[in-house]
């Protein structure tokens, strides 16, 4: 367990939202105390339903959409290790996003809206479409978690946009990761990146700024057809 004075935030950034740093430190006390993915997905998913019903967003933008795009996908922290990341994802009412992984474990919890979720696991060899495993439909407060060997689909209901929080293992907008291509019937490689940069909106780091500042640009890849 980190010492108790540890802060893996700025002053500036606890006092702007003592809620999340709260929320940071805890999720790196599961991750120095947890012997399993199984475990940790569970003490995460639990830290997310406790976190969500009394958490607010901190800044409005957060729900901006890409300019040009129906979605937006927001760093909102990263760890100085990467060890793990938090996402703030937003998509516009009536999107379907390609299958895709993320090449680590996730908890998914959803903050406004409701969301289709499928959940697939590719063909081991990468040369037959991925298999459905199971399908969940969630609202505000709902918490899910991957495997890093699944993939996953995420629909938004035809009336509403859908903004959901995610912790994932690694930095998944800047690694490569896998989605299927309806069109060519293949998984490709792809990089997702970030919405930060379009929308002005900083990220919570205790480590080095980004070393891939490219990727805080734009999000790219997500959705099915021309996103
Ligand atoms: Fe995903």
């Amino acid at each position: 367990m980190p010492s108790p004075e540890r802060r893996y935030l700025s002053e500036a950034q606890h006092a702007r939202d003592p809620q999340l740093a709260a929320f940071i430190e805890a999720i790196h006390g599961v991750l120095d105390s947890s012997s399993s993915v199984v475990e940790t997905l569970a003490a995460v998913s639990e830290q997310v339903r406790g976190f969500l019903p009394h958490w607010r967003l901190p800044d409005a933008r957060y729900l901006a959409r890409q300019p040009g795009k129906r979605y937006g996908s927001y760093l909102l922290y990263r760890a100085a290790d990467t060890r793990f990341v938090i996402v703030i994802d937003t998509f516009d009412a009536g999107q379907t996003s390609q299958i895709h992984n993320h090449r680590t474990w996730a908890v998914v919890g959803l903050i406004e809206g409701t969301e289709r979720n499928r959940i697939y696991l590719p063909a081991r060899a990468l040369d037959a479409p991925p298999q459905l495993l199971d399908e969940y439909v969630t609202r505000p407060g709902e918490v899910f978690a991957l495997q890093e060997t699944q993939m996953h689909q995420l629909q938004t209901a035809e009336d509403a946009l859908s903004v959901s929080f995610h912790v994932y293992g690694a930095d998944v907008g800047t690694i490569q990761r896998l989605r299927w291509d309806e069109a060519s019937a293949a998984y490709r490689e792809f990089r997702q990146g970030w919405s930060n940069d379009v929308v002005d909106l900083p990220v919570y780091l205790d480590g080095p700024v980004l070393s891939e500042i490219e990727l805080r640009r734009q999000c790219v890849g997500y959705l099915q057809g021309a996103d």
